[in-house]
């Protein structure tokens, strides 16, 4: 292969090989006929295939984002999930795809926590192999991401992270090196800088990456992220999106003048043809992926999704047997979230709420009782129909002044527009529906974009902006954009023209354009009051609370741990009114509960994918166990989180000082109990664990399942070592097991001890401390009833 990458190699001259490192579109790698090298469409992966396009007309699997992902602790799970990721990147004629995220959860409040698997390495380096195995496995690539230290949002282009080699090693590099050794083709470096310099012309794009660890696939950039010329063609490979522009000509000059070495750019080049080799983009086509029919999918979705819940305490009120009448709260009921925001956004072929999914099974009275949200949302398709064509939806014309350069019918209220040539070449972008008040009162009409906009209603032109962004974060403004409207009275039925136009401004490569509505709504009070009489008048109240796209989302940090509106407020009263109150909670990432421990049952759904509703019902009636166990600490109240700071100093710095100490560890050094340990879960039944046996570096144990049904556990092993010359945390996970089995059966539960588990990093490298580690064996960190000594 080598030796052909290399008669690929001298057939290209020097502008030829720096086009196919600056990339061709906005998800595009760069081809070349005359060496039989196809362009090479990406897209972004987490947590379903995009596609090139964000377009309503190519959907996609939404699958349960990250940190669902590693809540199942299942790597036989993320095979399947990868075999479809697989099947969803082939469907969309891509060749790889920019996930999985395996940066940590160092605080809370990290924006893009729900994206990322979780606070240990060993986790995420876990669910990254798994991950990154299934899908190249199809020989689509994956592109672990983002090389390294993006552990929060705040100035991530800006942030300079400092830590010493030790932290870096034997955390934060961690998954990167396991996802390596996986045989990830493709790396994507991080926005943010490290000890001093930003991660596209970073020393540890050489060491450990591509030296020690033998990487020899592409370095790709973050999307914009190459802010140098000469600095950033020492390691990164690849700058995306293209044609980059410090790249290109002014590379090609670099070169020209012995800044940089042509060597270095074959090397690249040859990185690149090795990894169109190993996708199928040179000479040929790719491999096929065995297609996932929808049912299997859907199938796939939900299953992973009720795996990924976390029962965190129950008083026995669930599952719920045959309840006459359950009220169902919270407007996260009817409006979830089923995956986070930013890039890991995709449209999902279909979706089911909780209200849709519960409904179906169980006898449900709806209101939400708060209203979660000042914003608008997108039109929703059943109120508006295309004037040109009557079907619902929208008409999408794209102008240069008087002369149509194109007119589509769209079936969203949101649209994204990138890699178009029309919107590029559109001076105005123009979105018109007819909208049927479907009650009467008084409705919001209005647009989100950035740019001059105006909204035209029934001829007449009520607003006219130039719209600037909130915020300095490209793709906060794209995803996010501020949102303006009007006011109409509006009786059941009636109809109004709506007009949005926009001339797109921002600067950036891509646009949005949104026609957004409000619906009219009961007073706060009212609602709410509806909410607590529903409650006390039913059998069971299930509240679902939840994060909003505003606070929880890529390219900011939260700045609080709370539920935004009066969600607490709620629980408590419901509760009051009900003592058979479930709460479920739809956030990625740890929320304050005060109410916790005065409600019935409380569960931890993080954003499950689109099937949320079918696998929320699963779980509630108990046709099936929420699995899962939690892949990071949920604390009582922001004020006992001991790593917490994400905001960097006015010199850019954001010191990592704690060290080692993250996530349960620093819980754990505090001395602080947490509301729910990492690790925790409950399922429906109940479990004893004995008869720890060591062998090498093998741990087993007799898992008995002493309930009454069929059941799953995850059992963990935790080391320490109390009397090290060495600073440690007081214990590391060390292992994992999930086993199965039914009411009264025992099985054995075999947890393998990697040699890595008993190392730390010095000077020197990885070295093992002489003496004996205690192993400690159970459900939680903190629920560990066997422990043997090792070595
Ligand atoms: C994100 C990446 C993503 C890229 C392309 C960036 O802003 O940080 O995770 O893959 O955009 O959408």
């Amino acid at each position: 292969m080598t030796d052909a990458i290399d008669d690929l190699l001298v057939k290209l001259d020097l502008p030829a090989k720096i086009r196919l490192i600056s990339g061709a579109g906005f998800f595009r790698f760069a081809g070349d006929e005359s060496i039989g090298l196809a362009e090479m469409p990406v897209s972004d992966g987490p947590s379903g295939v995009r596609g090139e396009q964000w377009d309503e007309r190519d959907p996609s699997v939404s699958l349960p984002s990250g940190t669902a992902l590693a809540a199942t602790w299942d790597r036989d799970l993320l095979t399947d999930i990868g075999a479809l990721i697989a099947a969803e990147a082939r469907r969309k004629d891509v060749y790889a795809v920019l996930g999985p995220t395996i940066n940590l959860h160092r605080s809370p409040l990290g924006g893009r926590h729900f994206e990322c698997f979780s606070e240990d390495p060993m986790l995420t380096a876990e669910i990254a192999d798994a991950y990154v195995r299934a899908v190249q496995a199809h020989g689509v690539s994956a592109c672990p991401k983002h090389y390294v230290a993006n552990d929060s949002e705040n100035e991530r282009f800006t942030a300079d992270v400092i830590a010493d080699e030790r932290t870096l090693r034997e955390l934060y590099l961690y998954p990167f090196e396991r996802s390596v050794e996986a045989g990830a083709w493709m790396v994507m470096a991080a926005y943010n800088s490290v000890n001093g310099a930003t991660m596209t012309e970073n020393d540890l794009l050489d060491e450990p990456l591509k030296g020690e660890w033998g990487f020899d696939g592409v370095v790709v950039s973050d999307w914009t992220a190459v802010r140098s010329t000469a600095g950033a063609a020492k390691g990164n490979d690849l700058a995306m999106p293209g044609p980059w522009e410090l790249w290109g000509a002014p590379l090609e000059q670099a070169v020209r003048d012995g800044q940089v070495p042509e060597s270095a750019i074959d090397d690249k080049v040859r990185r690149i043809l090795r990894f169109a080799e190993r996708v199928g983009a040179l000479h040929g086509t790719p491999t096929p992926v065995p297609a996932f029919g929808e049912d299997a999918a859907r199938q796939l979705v939900r299953e992973a999704a009720s795996l990924a819940m976390v029962l965190a305490t129950n008083d026995g009120t669930l599952p719920l047997r045959e309840p006459a009448r359950v009220a169902l709260l919270g407007s996260a009921a009817a409006e979830p979230r089923f995956m986070g925001g930013g890039s890991a956004t995709v449209i999902p072929t279909r979706t089911t709420s909780p209200l849709q999914g519960l409904s179906e099974v169980l006898p449900v009275v709806y209101t939400p009782g708060v209203h979660l949200s000042e914003n608008m949302i997108p039109v929703p398709l059943d109120l508006v129909t295309d004037p040109e064509t009557g079907e619902p939806g929208l008409r999408l014309r794209y102008l240069d002044g008087d002369t149509v350069l194109a007119s589509e019918h769209r079936g969203a209220g949101s649209l994204m527009l990138f890699g178009n040539p029309n919107a590029v070449q559109a001076k105005t972008i123009e979105l018109r529906g007819r909208l049927r008040a479907d009650m009467a009162g008084e409705w919001r009409i209005g647009f989100a974009g950035v740019g001059a906009l105006t909204l035209t209603l029934d001829g007449e032109q009520v607003l006219d902006e130039t719209v600037l962004p909130d915020g300095a974060d490209p793709v906060e403004m794209l995803l996010n954009p501020p949102q303006r409207f009007v006011t109409r009275t509006l009786a059941e039925g009636e109809e109004v023209d709506v007009l949005v136009r926009m001339a797109p401004g921002g600067g950036f490569p891509a646009m949005g354009i949104t026609c957004a509505v409000g619906r009219p709504r009961r007073s706060d009070d009212e609602e709410f009051a509806a909410a607590i009489e529903l409650a006390r008048t039913s059998d069971v109240a299930v509240v679902v609370v939840g994060t909003t796209e505003q606070i929880e989302s890529e390219g900011f940090d939260r700045t609080t741990l709370r539920l935004p509106g009066r969600q607490d407020e709620l629980v408590a009263a419901v509760a009051a009114a009900n003592p058979r109150t479930v709460v479920v909670v739809n956030s990625g990432s740890p929320v304050e509960m005060p109410w916790r421990d005065d409600v019935a049952a409380v569960l931890l759904t993080w954003f499950p994918g689109q099937e949320f509703g079918s696998a929320l019902a699963d779980v509630l009636t108990g046709a099936a166990e929420p699995g899962g166990r939690l892949p990071t600490t949920w604390p009582k109240t922001i004020d006992d989180v001991p790593v917490l700071n994400t905001k960097p100093e006015p010199d850019n710095a954001l010191p990592y000082s704690e060290g080692i100490h993250i996530g349960y560890r620093a819980w754990l050094k505090s001395g602080v109990a947490p509301a729910y340990p990492f690790g925790h879960g409950l399922g429906y039944t109940t479990w004893e664990l004995d008869g720890l046996t060591v062998s090498g570096r093998t741990a087993t144990v007799t898992a008995r399942n002493t309930g009454a049904r069929a059941g799953r556990q995850v059992v963990q092993a935790y080391l320490s070592r109390p009397d090290s010359a060495v600073d440690r945390p007081v214990r590391w996970l060390a292992g994992f097991a999930v086993v199965e089995a039914g009411a009264g059966e025992s099985v054995s539960a075999t947890v393998e001890l990697p040699k890595r588990s008993f190392e730390h990093w010095t000077e020197q490298g990885w070295v093992v401390e002489p003496g004996s580690f205690t192993l400690r064996v159970g459900t939680s960190v903190t629920a560990l009833p066997l422990t043997a000594e090792i070595g």
